[in-house]
């Protein structure tokens, strides 16, 4: 065991980057070590493996670790699946919904976005209605948008995909809801997640983290065009990810080595430590029940318009009655750090707070009381001004 604390810094409670345990970033202080070097290699066909783990992705599931961010994701599925004039429809829960839209326009894609008012879904009817009026070759589910804290209801959206429309490709923008949220992407039925080390993970950012079923890359050997981008063709990077898998290494464009050492021991905690995977979301849903329930005592309302499609890693928080976007720098100043609103409808009404990974499954740090009582002080400072 090492003894190594990082230095004191105020709390991170936007909805991602978030808090990064002390083991997580010790490994990312690695000392220099080749892409190529035995001890590196076994490392990334670790994280690798671990990566089918949390994402239930162990029948057909590949994944894609890639410097980059959550966006490079979009790209990937852009530039591997799109073809210019292909159909796709994009489930628009918000912010991230529509911009995944944009990305996919990029790639030539015709869009279609089903855009659902602010803070709810888009219906079934709306979603169904989508899928007959056309051959469609992807559909997008954003699983938590992190502009609105809507959830998705993935599972039931992917349901209603397979029977309306079973060939249609199925991705699932999971930056915001990766081991915050289950993620079942075998019985599901998904063909690409995309997420990013930032957020559920707890890992610093800049790794793209994507998981792609055989039809996807069925999909991408099946193209009649090539693949519209050097990068992220995953046609480059597939014997690099089985070489790694498998013991060996392969080169193609360097790894980011010390945040794949830090993923490895942020991956362990989540697959192999206390909590389980299950008892880590049923803990993300009471931690975010408790919040939820604290902050509404305060006056506060919630972007998404009930309960059960509001995410758990974090909350899309409605200011009380004579209180604004002035409380976020007193909350910095009480060291809580929370993020303003993002949407643009109505970003200037709530302000949205992370609660995942160590600040939920770590209650012996006491981040959700400190939250909370920064919240209360501030908001009763200013009622009572
Ligand atoms: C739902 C969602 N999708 C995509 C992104 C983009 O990820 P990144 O900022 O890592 O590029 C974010 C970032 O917050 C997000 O919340």
């Amino acid at each position: 065991m090492s003894n190594f604390k990082q230095a004191p810094h105020k709390l991170l409670v936007i909805p991602g980057p978030i808090e990064v345990h002390d083991s997580v970033l010790l490994a990312n202080a690695t000392p220099g070590t080749s892409h190529v070097s035995p001890a590196f290699v076994p490392v990334f066909g670790d994280c690798i493996r671990m990566l089918r783990k949390v994402l239930y992705a162990e029948k057909t599931g590949q994944p894609f670790l890639i410097a980059g961010s959550g966006t490079m994701g979009w790209d990937a599925a852009g530039a591997n699946l799109i073809e210019a004039g292909d159909n796709a429809i994009v489930v628009d829960h918000g912010y991230f919904g529509a911009a995944f839209a944009d990305c996919l326009e990029t790639y030539g894609a015709k869009v279609t976005k089903i855009t659902a008012p602010v803070g709810g879904i888009v219906s079934d009817e709306d979603l169904v209605a989508a899928l007959k009026s056309q051959k469609v070759k992807l559909i997008t589910i954003t699983h938590v948008d992190t502009s609105t804290g809507v959830l998705a209801p993935a599972a039931h959206y992917s349901k209603l995909i397979k029977e309306h429309s079973p060939d249609t490709l199925i991705a699932l923008d999971a930056v915001c809801s990766v081991a915050s949220e289950e993620i079942r992407f075998d019985d599901w039925g998904l063909d690409i997640v995309i997420s990013a080390t930032q957020k559920g993970l707890g890992v610093p950012p800049g790794l793209s983290v994507v998981m792609a079923s055989a039809r996807a890359l069925e999909t991408l050997q099946n193209r009649k065009t090539p693949v519209p981008s050097y990068y992220i063709n995953w046609n480059r990077w597939l014997p690099i990810m089985r070489a790694y898998e498998e013991g060996s290494a392969k080169y193609f464009a360097t790894p980011p080595v010390q945040l794949i050492y830090a993923l490895q021991v942020a991956l362990k905690a989540i697959t192999e430590e206390s909590p389980s995977l299950e008892e880590r979301f049923a803990l993300h849903k009471k931690v975010s029940n408790h919040v939820k329930d604290e902050l509404a005592k305060l006056g506060c309302g919630f972007v998404p318009l009930s309960r059960d499609i509001a995410a758990n890693g974090m909350s899309a928080v409605k200011y009380p009655e004579g209180v604004s976007a002035a409380i976020l720098p007193k909350l910095a100043a009480l060291d809580v750090v929370v993020a303003g609103g993002l949407h643009k409808d109505i970003a200037s009404t709530y302000f949205r707070v992370g609660h995942m990974g160590v600040t939920v499954t770590d209650a012996s740090r006491g981040d959700i009381q400190k939250v909370l009582d920064a919240v209360k002080t501030v908001v009763t400072e200013t009622k009572s001004a």
